[in-house]
């Protein structure tokens, strides 16, 4: 063989095995570039004599083009063969489920629920949202609510206290949404129709009492609001909250320090069954406090009795969100279980409006 023919059958067997593009770029640069072993073979040339430069020059030329064509046809089988790997590797299964966005995903707690529900039904009555601390002062969660030191209806709070500061004052965590009442007439001028959802504590815990529950207050003051108008506002609540279109409420005469006359209000259900109805039925079910503002309250707050006067209420929201959704334990409210959050949780695309529906 040939000196010519070997060297085209080495760079022949280096043009099989490039195993991708690299490799064959590599043979490219050995046998054809600058230094390359056919380049070089080419710069003997000039050093021939004429004829041996014709046959000699022919030959290595024809070997030039034949390696330059094999080169060149391996070089794009190769780029096919990486092309057809990728797609094979990167194969997207169109016909997969959409994953649903953590949008989607998500649940919203019942009692979060329950609160952009009453917000929603308030909020149609014009009434706008009030806040305050969790941890209040003796004289904000007491005293200014016409709970005197010393009065026995501060015990049935269970209160949770906390350790005295530096003056002695042992601030309290709040055992009612109530001193936002107080907080709102120092801060605003009447008329005032506010509701204050929030967290309260209270030490007791069972399946329907937890150490942090949740209340929402109401507030109504003006020149003349009235007990009729008390009525009304709450008929009207629980007929929205309860999604029906009449409900029967039996007022009791009850006691709060902050307000007088002071009612507690049940509404009329249906027990019978698996699960309660309201609206229709021979059971009667406590939902919630009110009253008429007492004129010391509204003095607490900087108001004057013989000029304002007003009522308001309060409701444990736990409670009514277990009565409304059918939540055997309070507990698991708090358990963050996610498999009840699954079940019991609501769409967090699906916001509770009186047009749309409040827990459709
Ligand atoms: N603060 C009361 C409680 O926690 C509930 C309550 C009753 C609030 C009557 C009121 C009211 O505003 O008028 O038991």
């Amino acid at each position: 063989m040939s000196d010519l023919d070997q060297l085209k059958s080495s760079i022949t067997a280096d043009i099989v095995a490039a195993s991708d593009e690299a490799a064959i770029e590599a043979v490219r640069v050995n046998a054809l570039g600058k230094k390359g072993s056919i380049s070089e073979l080419l710069k003997t040339l000039g050093s021939m004599s004429p004829e041996e430069r014709q046959t000699r020059g022919a030959a290595i030329n024809q070997i030039k083009a034949e390696v330059a064509d094999a080169i060149t046809s391996r070089k794009s089988a190769l780029k096919d063969e990486a092309i057809n790997a990728r797609l094979a590797r990167e194969t997207v299964d169109v016909t997969l489920p959409v994953r649903s966005s953590p949008a989607e995903r998500g649940r919203i707690h019942p009692i979060t629920q329950i609160i952009d529900e009453i917000t929603a039904i308030f909020g149609d009555m014009g009434f706008s949202i009030a806040e305050g601390p969790d941890i209040e002062t003796d004289h904000y969660n007491f005293t200014a609510l016409n709970f005197p030191v010393g009065h026995p209806a501060r015990e049935m709070h269970d209160t949770f206290f906390l350790p005295p500061d530096a003056n002695g004052e042992r601030k309290v965590l709040r055992t009612h949404t109530s001193p936002v009442q107080i907080r709102t007439m120092e801060t605003q001028k009447p008329p005032i129709r506010i509701i204050i959802p929030g967290k309260t504590y209270r030490q007791d815990s069972d399946a329907t009492h937890s150490p942090m529950f949740h209340q929402v207050e109401g507030l109504v003051i003006d020149k003349t609001a009235n007990v009729a108008h008390m009525r009304w506002v709450l008929e009207e609540f629980c007929k929205a909250f309860f999604e029906v279109p009449s409900v029967n409420m039996r007022f009791r005469p009850s006691f709060f320090p902050f307000t007088e006359p002071s009612v507690e209000v049940d509404i009329q259900c249906d027990r019978s069954g698996d699960v309660i109805k309201f609206g229709e039925g021979t059971d009667w079910m406590e939902i919630l406090g009110c009253g008429m503002v007492h004129p010391n309250v509204l003095r607490a707050g900087g108001l004057d009795p013989d000029v304002y006067q007003g009522f308001a209420w309060g409701m444990g929201l736990d409670r009514i969100a277990m009565l409304k959704y059918g939540m055997p334990d309070l507990r698991d409210f708090f358990n963050a279980d996610v498999r009840w959050m699954n079940h019991y949780g609501f769409r967090p695309l699906d916001m509770p409006t009186l047009f749309g529906g409040l827990s459709a």
